[in-house]
């Protein structure tokens, strides 16, 4: 059980969460223009992948073989990555699905967006929740939806990593609405300046949430580390 994570934006949706083992969430690193080191800068002891959107999945499979890594993806998005490399360890999971891997919980819950994966179908998209001790809900590419409430009430995650960006996802108004549904302690957002449809101010977000909601919004830059511990988040 996790009572520390680390958590580190590499630009856009990926992260590494750093719960004792890596947990590197949709890799898109070479062609990620937000992105400040290459995909051989990248450890993982876990891969996890949202959905097949080339902007969550672009590197997975790259890293998850040098790392010699198992990618966490849903059940038909798994076989279209196995597909491309027979020897990648794949573990394809479904909605409420629960997996341990490397001692790290994960768990998939719904996302309410569209997953193609190329030409192919990608199976649905999904967010997950990361951990047992510490839960850090990457919420994947989504729109705001109801059942948020029930990822509030099953895992209560302590940290939400939420889109904002708009026009692919929830932008600012309805990340500010979700962040009222999970009542996370932290809520970092993610999926905004990448490009230019996706242009957002986090600071203004950052504003909006913490007057509407008991939560604490980090807006960290690409490649900074930020470390929370039980601790830390019961001050907050
Ligand atoms: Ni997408
Ligand atoms: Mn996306």
């Amino acid at each position: 059980m996790s009572e520390e994570v680390s958590i580190t934006w590499h630009g856009h949706a990926c992260f590494t969460l750093d719960m004792g083992k890596k947990i590197v969430v949709d890799p898109f690193i070479n062609d990620n223009p937000a992105a400040k080191i290459k995909r051989d800068d990248i450890k993982a002891d876990v891969v996890a992948v949202t959905h097949g959107h080339y902007d969550h999945v672009a590197d997975a499979v790259y890293i998850a073989k040098k790392n010699n890594a198992p990618i966490v993806a849903i059940f038909e998005l798994g076989n279209l990555l196995q597909e491309e490399d027979k020897d990648v360890q794949i573990i394809g999971m479904n909605m409420s699905g629960t997996t341990t891997v490397e001692g790290i919980q994960i768990t998939a819950v719904p996302a309410t967006h569209s997953s193609g994966y190329g030409e192919k179908y990608g199976g649905n998209p999904m967010g997950f929740i990361f951990g047992d001790g510490i839960k850090v809900y990457h919420a994947g590419d989504t729109g705001v939806f109801k059942d948020m409430e029930l990822i509030q009430e099953l895992y209560k995650p302590d940290i939400s990593l939420l889109p904002i960006g708009g026009f692919f996802t929830m932008g600012p108004d309805e990340a500010t609405y979700a962040a009222g549904i999970l009542k996370s302690k932290v809520i970092i957002p993610m999926h905004y300046n990448t490009f230019d449809a996706i242009k957002q101010d986090a600071q203004e977000f950052k504003k909006k949430v913490e007057a509407a909601h008991k939560a604490k919004v980090f807006v960290p830059t690409v490649e900074e580390e930020i470390r929370f511990d039980r601790k830390t988040l019961q001050s907050l």
